[in-house]
């Protein structure tokens, strides 16, 4: 670490002036951070009356779910008792998500999260799956008895943390309210806690990250989605912020050569082991057909899973490394003793703290008119 930061003065040294621009004008963008993060991450404050309105607002809690990337790959389309959730294909990542697996998931947290809030708001959604035409989502709502659930309520606390936990174990109790909304139509989740089942998931996490590491067009593309200074961040509202990872925030150009330095297949297999080895546990998720529906349904099982963690004060982040290399999949599934399934999605848990929180783009730039 103190080698990693020597570098990081030198590097700043280098450009002469640059330790400048983090103590001046980057308290400013901090500032700009600080209130987008504020205004992202909230319930809603005025109670909106009209039905459009009152839609509007379940788009923006939408909104608030996970996505591989943070790409926001969805696009929403509000009517009156409907609304629909399409794929934006602009904002496909084809190097680590070659068959959109990941961008079907990500619909599914969304549409997690804009049923619970409508529950929220008085208004039962039903959920169907257009695979004949355009690929989308389709929430139909009618009206029924407002519930505010405590996972409607998590929302705005839920993030990915991806920094190492405490090693506490999470109760019994709590393991199965995690496996019991993490499970839907098609859909279970493995809940894995022994030592040894965590140092065999860590050895394909190790293999996929070992292999994705020396993938020029994933590295590109990884690249492409980090935002590494404040203002890139908030002028872009997507993206991965680098200090949600927990690296120094700084601008693009000094992001860059530390990336190239510092991002090595080792430095981040060593920081996987200790990331697995300090959580309570590791959850995959299965479902039992490998089509867009389920990829939908196994994002909805993972963002319940998600808000019922945050609910219990329980932290998750993913490592999807061994379902994203395909030629590892198969081996993956095969020591889960799943063989015939796809895992979809790892993520670990347990308790940790907060890091800081990734944006949300404009709700003008996601709504279709
Ligand atoms: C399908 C899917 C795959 C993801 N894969 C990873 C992953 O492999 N590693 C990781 O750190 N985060 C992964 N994420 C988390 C996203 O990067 C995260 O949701 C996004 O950056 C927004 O941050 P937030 O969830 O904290 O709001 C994934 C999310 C989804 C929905």
């Amino acid at each position: 670490m103190s080698t990693r930061r020597q570098v990081v003065l030198a590097i700043a040294a280098m450009a002469g002036g640059t330790a400048a621009y983090a103590a001046g004008s980057s308290q400013r963008s901090a500032g700009r951070y600080d209130e987008a993060v504020r205004n992202t991450w909230r319930h809603t404050t005025d109670k909106p009356v009209v039905d459009l309105a009152v839609n509007r607002e379940l788009v923006r809690y939408a909104t608030l779910a996970a996505s591989s990337h943070n790409t926001q790959c969805w696009k929403f389309k509000i009517e009156d008792q409907r609304i629909s959730i399409l794929p934006d294909e602009s904002r496909r990542c084809p190097a680590v998500d070659p068959d959109n697996h990941h961008m079907f998931v990500s619909l599914g947290c969304a549409t997690e999260n804009l049923i619970q809030a409508a529950q929220a708001f008085g208004k039962h959604g039903a959920v169907s799956f257009d695979s004949a035409i355009s690929d989308s989502v389709n929430v139909t709502l009618e009206p029924s008895t407002a519930i505010v659930s405590p996972l409607f309520t998590a929302i705005p606390q839920r993030q990915c943390t991806r920094t190492e936990y405490d090693s506490r174990p999470v109760s019994a109790d709590d393991l199965k309210a995690l496996e019991a909304a993490g499970s839907g139509k098609g859909v279970h989740v493995l809940m894995l806690t022994e030592p040894a089942k965590l140092e065999q998931v860590l050895e394909y996490v190790v293999q996929g990250n070992t292999t994705q590491m020396s993938d020029r067009p994933f590295v590109e593309e990884l690249e492409a989605w980090i935002r590494f200074g404040y203002d890139e961040v908030v002028s872009k509202g997507d993206g991965l912020f680098s200090g949600s990872t927990g690296n120094p925030v700084i601008p693009r150009w000094l992001g860059m050569k530390m990336f190239n330095l510092f991002f090595t297949a080792k430095n981040e297999n060593d920081k996987y082991a200790k990331q697995i080895r300090s959580s309570a546990g590791i959850a995959v998720f299965v479902s039992e057909k490998n089509d867009k529906e389920h990829w939908v349904e196994t994002g909805r099982c993972y963002e319940r899973f998600a808000l019922q963690a945050t609910a219990l004060g329980i932290k998750n982040a993913f490592l999807n490394q061994p379902v994203e290399v395909a030629a590892l999949r198969p081996q993956f599934a095969s020591a889960l003793e799943i063989e015939y399934r796809r895992p979809d999605l790892v993520a670990r848990f347990g308790y940790g703290t907060e890091t800081p929180r990734s944006l949300r783009r404009p709700l003008d730039q996601v709504i279709l008119v």
